[in-house]
């Protein structure tokens, strides 16, 4: 991500649709749930996921990893501000690089961040990484049906192209080694966590003249317009994932 995404992203509590409800949802449906040690929260933000995972799962060690160090920097600050420095880590890193030990993981998060890399390379990288059995989550923008209206259709032509269906991503995944052991779309307040604080901020900066903001503004604007005139078309989902051996 680029500065003037910082500059409108930045302050905002979280980068993508989710609330602490969706996050213990997904992880409920991760099997053996009490005998995960080892997460790792890619795309981590401002550390939401991190810290609902942390208090969840007590005996669990969280590495969080971003890119933008600010972020990084306040994942660390808070963890020892909450006195769990000694189980939750924050990495500035990327996670297209990243030097991850082969089965090391029980299991990787990837809230809003998967289409970072892209689904299928995300499948196929994080794979070794987890231990048999291990688990990935990951939420995304999905197609709820095959028939988009005009305005949608244009709009996420340009800004997500790879947008795909449910039944699609369950395709995806099993030719990648895993079984969907849960999906599901978030809920309307998890949609708004995000977007009622986005729209706010795009409402502060509106005027803004700076290089770069007044375009990633147009493209927020027309998202939550998208978003709030179509709800039953596009929107996100959850998907959790198991890694399948032999
Ligand atoms: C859409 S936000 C989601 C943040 C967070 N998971 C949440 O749900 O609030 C995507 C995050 O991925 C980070 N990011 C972007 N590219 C990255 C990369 N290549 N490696 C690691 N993090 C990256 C961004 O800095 C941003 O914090």
């Amino acid at each position: 991500m680029d500065a003037p995404i910082y500059e409108v992203f930045g302050p905002l509590p979280q980068g993508a649709p989710g609330n602490d409800a969706s996050t213990l949802r997904a992880l409920d449906a991760v099997p053996d749930c009490d005998a995960v040690r080892r997460v790792l929260d890619l795309g981590a933000g401002r550390g939401r996921t991190t810290f609902a995972l942390a208090q969840a799962l007590p005996d669990a060690h969280v590495t969080a990893v971003d890119i933008h160090g600010p972020f990084v920097m306040r994942i660390a600050e808070r963890a020892r501000e909450a006195g769990v420095a000694n189980r939750v880590h924050a990495m500035c890193g990327d996670m297209e690089t990243l030097d991850v030990a082969e089965g090391s993981m029980d299991l990787i998060w990837a809230e809003g961040s998967i289409y970072i890399l892209g689904m299928e390379r995300a499948f196929a990288l994080w794979r070794p990484w987890l231990r048999p059995g291990g688990c990935i989550a990951f939420s995304d923008f999905v197609r709820w049906t095959g028939d988009l209206s005009k305005d949608v259709r244009e709009f996420w032509a340009v800004e997500y192209p790879d947008m795909a269906s449910e039944a699609a991503i369950r395709c995806r995944a099993e030719r990648a080694g895993y079984r969907t052991v849960s999906g599901f779309r978030m809920s309307r307040e998890a949609h708004d966590a995000y977007y009622v604080p986005l729209e706010a901020r795009a409402a502060a900066l509106a005027g803004c003249t700076r290089a770069g903001v007044s375009n990633v503004l147009e493209t927020v604007r027309k998202e939550i317009d998208i978003v709030r005139r179509f709800p039953d078309e596009a929107g996100y989902a959850f998907f959790v994932l198991q890694r399948t051996d032999g």
